[in-house]
């Protein structure tokens, strides 16, 4: 509990403190007024105890709450990160506006809190000043007050333009922030979807898997999420349920989330792959897991179902646990030794936690690969991720297909950020077909 406090505590306390500074920097003429700039400041304070509260809560078995905290806390850490990387530009976009003049102009006092008074006068361009009227010798009581005149007054309009153009960058990140987290928060929905084979053996048409990938029972997944879907998806009857990787960055939920996917009653049982956060959570303690369950996890290994007189091969690669810049090397050997005790005559199905060792997959001629990993980039437009759009070879979201290998990147039942746009959460529901449907749902 204390290792994420403490993350959180710094990635707020950094990155909530350089936003505010760089937001007096950015955006002179939103900090003078005072009710935006303790809204600016309060920002990280709230971060920071949404962080406590989510620990708290989390502590507690709170976990509704411990959700709404982490949602809160997670809208606040992204915006101040997104705010710091483009402040620069809106500091750019202000200056182009006239936003210099605001820069040298000291902050009212509170009183004087949001009455456009020093600063607007500050600013008027010189030119129009000095052509302004002097102010006549009337009454006091008769002279125009700073509170009348419209806060853009003397900004041209290309100044004007600018400096909105330069609030609207904040503006639009916080939005996103918490439109993104809004999704991030939707159920995982299960997507039907039909792959075709010419020569799918008869016994394995209609075949229905369950995809699981990605999980992450942790902070935002629960076992009640978990079950919830695992509820949803026993009404479509799958045959086979294929977790690829990545199922819990909590061990100690692990044999629990283990139990509930076995409790789903498919026909031929869930199989399990090993993802990168295995690694990093505890590859033994994990390993000990499967063993005790219902859930086999196959690690350069695979297995052989028969269905009616069909062969149906199971494999699991293992995974590089680590970022590599090449990890193709390691993916072709994995798949090679997980494919050893396939039989020649079987329809196989690998599980390859990192969607490119469908490159070797097709190479052997495996039939379908599963995969995940990527989590679609969590970000994604028309059934595909916006990363890395010019480079399909990463297979980032999707169906992808090479000859008669298929392969089908999830984007994933959790995640470890709550954000997602335009790349909702899923469970692919695949069912193998000798023939295409009229409307397949696939992408
Ligand atoms: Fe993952």
């Amino acid at each position: 509990m204390w290792r994420p406090l403490v993350f959180g505590l710094v990635v707020h306390g950094v990155f909530g403190m350089l936003a505010v500074s760089m937001m007096r920097w950015a955006l002179p003429w939103w900090w003078q007024k005072a009710r935006v700039r303790r809204a600016i400041k309060v920002t990280p304070v709230v971060g920071i105890a949404a962080m406590a509260l989510w620990m708290l809560s989390m502590a507690l078995g709170l976990g509704m709450l411990a959700y709404v905290a982490a949602s809160v806390s997670a809208v606040i850490a992204l915006t101040e990160l997104a705010l710091v990387l483009t402040l620069p530009l809106a500091r750019a976009l202000g200056r182009l506006g006239g936003g210099q003049r605001l820069d040298a102009q000291p902050a009212p006092e509170p009183s004087q809190e949001d009455e456009p008074s020093a600063q607007v006068v500050a600013q008027v361009p010189e030119q129009t000043a000095a052509a302004a009227p002097q102010p006549s010798p009337r009454p006091a009581t008769d002279a125009p007050t700073a509170r009348q005149a419209p806060p853009v007054a003397g900004l041209t309009r290309r100044q004007w333009i600018m400096q909105g153009a330069a609030s609207a960058i904040p503006l639009t990140i916080g939005t996103t922030a918490v439109a993104g987290v809004a999704a991030g928060s939707e159920l995982t929905s299960i997507r039907p979807m039909t792959f075709e084979w010419s020569d799918l053996p008869q016994e394995l048409d209609g075949f229905k898997i369950l995809h699981l990938s990605d999980i992450h029972i942790g902070f935002y997944i629960g076992l009640h999420q978990l079950e919830q879907l695992l509820e949803r998806a026993e009404a479509h009857k799958p045959d086979l349920v294929l977790v690829t990787g990545d199922l819990s960055d909590d061990l100690d939920r692990l044999p629990d989330a283990l139990n509930l996917i076995s409790q789903l009653r498919a026909p031929h049982g869930a199989w399990a792959s090993v993802g990168n956060h295995e690694y990093y959570r505890g590859i033994k303690r994990v390993l000990r897991s499967h063993e005790r369950s219902e859930v086999p996890m196959l690690l350069d290994n695979a297995t052989t179902l028969k269905i009616g007189g069909a062969k149906l091969c199971l494999a699991g690669a293992d995974d590089p646990r680590r970022l590599r810049n090449d990890p193709g090397a390691f993916l072709s050997q994995t798949v090679q030794r997980s494919l050893r005790k396939r039989p020649e005559d079987a329809f196989t199905i690998l599980m390859s936690h990192r969607p490119r060792g469908f490159d070797e997959a097709a190479r052997q001629g495996v039939e379908l690969t599963l995969a995940g990993h990527t989590h679609g980039g969590q970000l994604g437009w028309q059934g595909r991720s916006l990363l890395f759009p010019d480079q399909p070879e990463r297979y980032m979201w999707g169906h992808f297909q090479k000859g008669q290998s298929q392969l089908y990147t999830s984007s994933g039942v959790g995640h470890w950020l709550p954000f997602r746009l335009g790349c909702p959460a899923e469970a692919p529901l695949i069912t193998l077909s000798a023939q295409v449907p009229d409307a397949t749902s696939d992408h």
